[in-house]
């Protein structure tokens, strides 16, 4: 048996149904291992993709696939190019790929950031194309595959990133047909026709339609991704469901756009050390009363030349800025190709110049630093910046200008940001430019300079406000919602949502039995079990419901707990997986001898779990729990090698499952949710159509009891039933459209015939 990956709290429980765990590839690594003469020194590359997805594999945990480029990450990984990273808080797995001399010099530097870096940021001029590029694309992208195949298992999901990977997809595909496979692409899409008219567009399109799931920041480069797909290879594309089928093989197109960790920022932007950073800086640059910043790599796509040439004009036209305003641009250089070091030298010469024609001896119009910073150094560059001019020619997003709002807690920053970065579609309240508009672009910055404290505070707060409610976090929960779904879609399941008026029509005079799981489902999946409760929403719908129809609850708690918990009079409540209903157990042992060997079973889990940190087991009388949530992702083998010889000793004794971040132990007697339902059916809901909505595995079992006979909704997707929803926030949403679409019968459990169900 292999565990899905645990999910922090900022997940709360998304994501848990991605089964297998999750297998990350990209190109760049999010750690590096650098000699030096003091030993082995570990370093975070700089960049978005890096920045971002550390951030969720934290949470989520999993392996991270990536090309070990640091000149010492040979030594820094074990005898299977692994490592458990990050050092201090060892939560996810760094699996390395080694690449030749030639391989880098042909994938990365050539085919990625000469080729395809220019083509998607829209750059033709700049474009590259030799010959030997491709091979090794190929050659590479096979590499990655080849490591991808070895980790995890047959259900793992594998998450693929951007430009560098292409043809992964397909490739995996090929190896391993039933994979749910997914990309995200995390810089710009261009129009159909720059695209399709650049070589091997074709084998790149057909490698990215491997995937399930394609993942795009802005709607704008979804539309021009499957506009490629139509115009280069035919592929059918449906621009409302938003899918490109081709081949046979429907690919889901969606728009996700990528976050920052907006609390980590703003709590940073606050601490009393950001305080004592931002008194620093100022002393250390001499900066005056107005301070701009800009903070990118060191890339033409970012738009530092031209934005340097404005500052010069507005130096030049506005004196009253010198010696007053001071700008900081900070730019770090990842990529040492030649293009790269001659834009290097290209801006170096320009803010030299700069500041030797308007510069004094006491004020420096440019700070310029190619320093490296931690999230602590930005957070102090943020909170002293009045404006941030983070102005790319295109790019995909530009979690820059996120961190800055998020970090801007007195709300009085002023955003300027160019029109073609992601960014510009979802910050309403920035200034935006046509970076290359040289005179309107010196007209914000002196509107940003001089804006009244009423409209900067307003637009921040609107900022804010997008970046406080869109975070990093809510960016993989919605990803890891839609790829739940996958396995399930492939089987033909629907959104019940929009099927609505089939679910309608199918219940229109026959009677409603409803059936709800508890956790996952009426209530969300919280860290610690003890806290779940259900939201007033559902609450209201149940109510609404209730009376009009028969409504059971079951749930994996006890009896009494999920009755005591859902609070509902007039409900039928049933327990321990439907294998207690009321005073009486389902199933057909003896409920002494069941006890007896289950008492046993807990005192051999409690001494075997006693050296693992996190597990919790829990005795609900008919049948355990052991919850491993909180065991720490390293600590996860530990879980398994204690767990296994448990699992052999009661094999064929005892019934062992396992559902989200939890283990389940049955009696080998006990009934089961499918059979609790069936007998609800039997005695309650005779001529009725059931309706059962579960989140679980051990609702999979409900499901497959009605699939000939009623409608079954997964929340967050399982391919044993018939329609889903996306996650539980919209069970609210499905109980009222049962509520609007069901004819009631002004049903009253109290009194009701059956001793098994319970009612209180
Ligand atoms: N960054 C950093 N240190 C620096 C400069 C930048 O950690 O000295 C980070 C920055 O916080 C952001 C990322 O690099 O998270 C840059 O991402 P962005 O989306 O702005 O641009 P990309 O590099 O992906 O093109
Ligand atoms: C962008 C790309 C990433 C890349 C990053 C840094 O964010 O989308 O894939 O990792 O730039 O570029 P580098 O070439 O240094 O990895």
């Amino acid at each position: 048996m292999d565990f899905p990956f645990c999910a922090g709290s900022q997940l709360s429980g998304r994501g848990d149904k991605v089964r297998g765990g999750l297998i990350v590839a990209s190109n760049r690594e999010p750690y590096s291992h650098r000699k030096t003469g003091r030993g082995l020194k570990l370093e975070i590359p700089t960049g978005g993709l890096v920045s971002a997805l550390d951030m969720v594999l934290r949470v989520t945990g999993g392996t991270w696939v990536a090309w070990g480029s640091g000149n010492g990450d040979r030594e820094g990984t074990d005898a299977d190019s692994r490592v458990w990273v990050p050092p201090l808080n060892p939560s996810y797995r760094l699996r390395r790929v080694w690449l030749s001399p030639e391989s880098v010099k042909n994938h990365y530097h050539g085919f990625c950031n000469l080729f395809l870096w220019p083509l998607f940021h829209g750059e033709p001029d700049r474009i590259l194309y030799r010959k030997p590029f491709w091979g090794h694309y190929e050659r590479v992208n096979r590499a990655f595959v080849d490591a991808i195949l070895a980790e995890g298992n047959e259900d793992s999901t594998i998450w693929i990133h951007d430009y560098h990977l292409c043809l992964a997809p397909s490739m995996v595909r090929a190896a391993s047909p039933e994979r749910t496979i997914a990309h995200f692409w995390h810089v710009p899409w261009p129009d159909w026709e720059l695209f399709c008219a650049a070589p091997q567009s074709e084998a790149l399109l057909t490698g990215l339609l491997g995937n399930d799931l394609i993942g795009f920041q802005i709607p704008l480069y979804a539309c021009n991704f499957m506009a490629s797909a139509a115009a280069c290879l035919g592929a059918a594309i449906d621009y409302k469901a938003m899918t490109v089928t081709w081949q046979g093989r429907i690919t889901q197109v969606r728009s996700f756009p990528i976050s920052t960790d907006f609390h980590s920022f703003d709590s940073l932007a606050t601490a009393s050390a950001t305080e004592i950073r931002v008194r620093r800086l100022r002393s250390k640059h001499r900066l005056p009363k107005l301070v701009g910043l800009a903070v990118d790599r060191l890339d033409y796509t970012k738009g530092i030349i031209e934005r340097l040439q404005v500052l010069e004009r507005f130096f030049h036209s506005n004196h009253s800025f010198r010696g007053t305003f001071t700008f900081i641009q900070i730019a770090v250089m990842t990529r040492n190709g030649a293009p790269y070091r001659a834009y290097r030298q290209e801006v170096e010469a320009l803010v030299e110049r700069i500041n030797a024609r308007f510069g004094t001896a006491d004020w420096r119009p440019i700070v310029y630093s190619t320093t490296q910073l931690d999230q602590e150094e930005l957070a102090a560059y943020y909170r002293l910046a009045d404006i941030a001019v983070i102005t790319p020619l295109c790019d995909g997003m530009n979690l820059v200008a996120k961190e800055y709002v998020a970090a801007k807690t007195d709300g009085e920053g002023v955003l300027i940001l160019g029109r073609r970065a992601g960014a510009a579609a979802e910050l309403d309240g920035a200034l935006l430019v046509d970076p290359t508009d040289r005179d309107a672009f010196v007209a914000t910055l002196r509107r940003a300079l001089t804006m009244s404290r009423v409209e900067k505070r307003e637009r921040m707060a609107q900022m804010r406000q997008q970046v406080r409610q869109h975070t990093i976090y809510g960016w993989v929960g919605n990803i890891l919602d839609e790829l739940a779904l996958i396995p399930q879609m492939k089987g033909g399941g629907r959104d019940a949502l929009q099927h609505g008026e089939e679910i309608a029509a199918r219940l229109a005079g026959r009677g409603l039995l409803l059936c709800l799981d508890f956790d996952g489902t009426l209530a969300p999946i919280v860290e610690c079990p003890e806290r779940a409760e259900m939201p007033d929403d559902v609450r209201a719908q149940l109510i609404a419901l209730q009376g009009r129809h028969p409504i059971a609850i079951l749930s994996g708690r006890s009896l009494a707990d999920v009755r005591a918990r859902t609070g509902l009079p007039g409900l039928i409540y049933g327990g321990n997986h439907g294998a207690e209903m009321g005073g009486y157990t389902a199933g057909t042992g003896s409920l002494a001898d069941d006890r007896l060997l289950l008492e046993e079973f807990l005192v051999d889990a409690e001494r075997a779990f006693a050296q693992v940190p996190g597990v919790l087991i829990e005795d609900k009388g008919v049948t355990a729990s052991i919850h491993f949530r909180r065991v720490a992702p390293a600590q996860r083998e530990t879980f398994l090698v204690a767990f296994q010889p448990l699992a052999r000793q009661y094999a064929g004794r005892l019934r062992i499952t396992e559902g989200r971040k939890v283990i389940e132990i049955f009696p080998q007697t006990a009934g089961d949710k499918g059979a609790a339902l069936q007998q609800l059916m039997a005695e309650v809901g005779s001529g009725m159509v059931p309706v059962y909505l579960g989140d679980d595995i051990s609702d999979e079992d409900a499901f497959r009891a009605i699939r000939k006979c009623g409608i079954s909704v997964s929340v967050g997707g399982s391919p044993a039933a018939e329609f889903y929803l996306r996650n539980q926030g919209e069970v609210a949403r499905f109980l009222s459209l049962l509520a609007h679409s069901a004819n009631g019968r002004n049903f009253q459990v109290t009194g009701h015939d059956t001793k098994e169900a319970e009612s209180i």
